[in-house]
């Protein structure tokens, strides 16, 4: 096993407060109550340091390291389907798009949630339909992350959420890196 520092602290401390901050708006709190309105602008803010993040963090955060890649997001479904063995050591390419597609459902669902609160557009239907809808798509996401980050865990032989914890990614030593 050769060991790979890859996800800073705050990338780290980012994925697991979003983790915490989503699931509790999705499934504990009253959604007509304060504190989902809270914890919504929570995750908001947290979404909106990682854009910044994104651009001044370390190298692996950096949106340039995992720039929307559909030539790569074929290849890396070219591996899967041939069982070929390719680490990338910051994100791959299906997850770096499955990662721009959550960012943004979870910008769409703060600001229709927050617009819902505006005299403008409280009551309207659309925002309300826009919230709800977007937050169907962000659990249908998470659940196809969740399952992509165990399979990949398989295939490549890399712990993935272990890495997302400790920040440090143990590549087995047959694995090759993919370019
Ligand atoms: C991670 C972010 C969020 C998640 C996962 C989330 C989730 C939800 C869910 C599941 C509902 C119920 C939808 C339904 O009617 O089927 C809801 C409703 C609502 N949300 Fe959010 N929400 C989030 C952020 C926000 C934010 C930032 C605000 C406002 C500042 C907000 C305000 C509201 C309001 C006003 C409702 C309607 C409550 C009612 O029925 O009167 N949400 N949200
Ligand atoms: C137990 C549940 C979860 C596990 C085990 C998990 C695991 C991971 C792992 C391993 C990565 C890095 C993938 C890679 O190596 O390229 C990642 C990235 C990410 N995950 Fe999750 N995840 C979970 C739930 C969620 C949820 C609920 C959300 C959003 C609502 C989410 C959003 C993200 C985002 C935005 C990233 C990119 C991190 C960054 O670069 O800042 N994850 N996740």
């Amino acid at each position: 096993m050769t060991l790979h520092k890859v996800w800073d602290p705050a990338v780290r401390l980012f994925h697991w407060s979003l983790v915490a901050g989503f699931a509790a708006n999705a499934i504990i709190t009253d959604p007509e109550s304060k504190i989902h309105r809270w914890i919504g602008y929570t995750v908001l803010s947290l979404v909106l340091f990682r854009l910044v993040w994104g651009v001044v963090g370390s190298r692996f955060a950096r949106f340039s390291s995992f720039p929307p890649d559909l030539k790569g997001a074929r290849e890396q479904l070219q591996d899967i389907l041939t069982g070929r063995r390719r680490v990338h050591l910051g994100h791959t390419p299906l997850g770096g798009l499955m990662i721009y597609n959550l960012l943004a459902t979870i910008l769409v669902i703060c600001i229709s949630g927050y617009l819902m609160t505006t005299d403008r557009f409280w009551g309207t239907e659309w925002t309300e339909e826009l919230h709800a809808a977007a937050v169907t798509w962000a659990e249908l996401s998470v659940i196809a992350h969740i399952t992509a980050v165990i399979l990949e865990s398989r295939r490549t032989g890399v712990n993935l959420p272990r890495a997302m914890m400790t920040g440090v990614k143990s590549v087995p030593d047959e694995a090759s890196f993919a370019p």
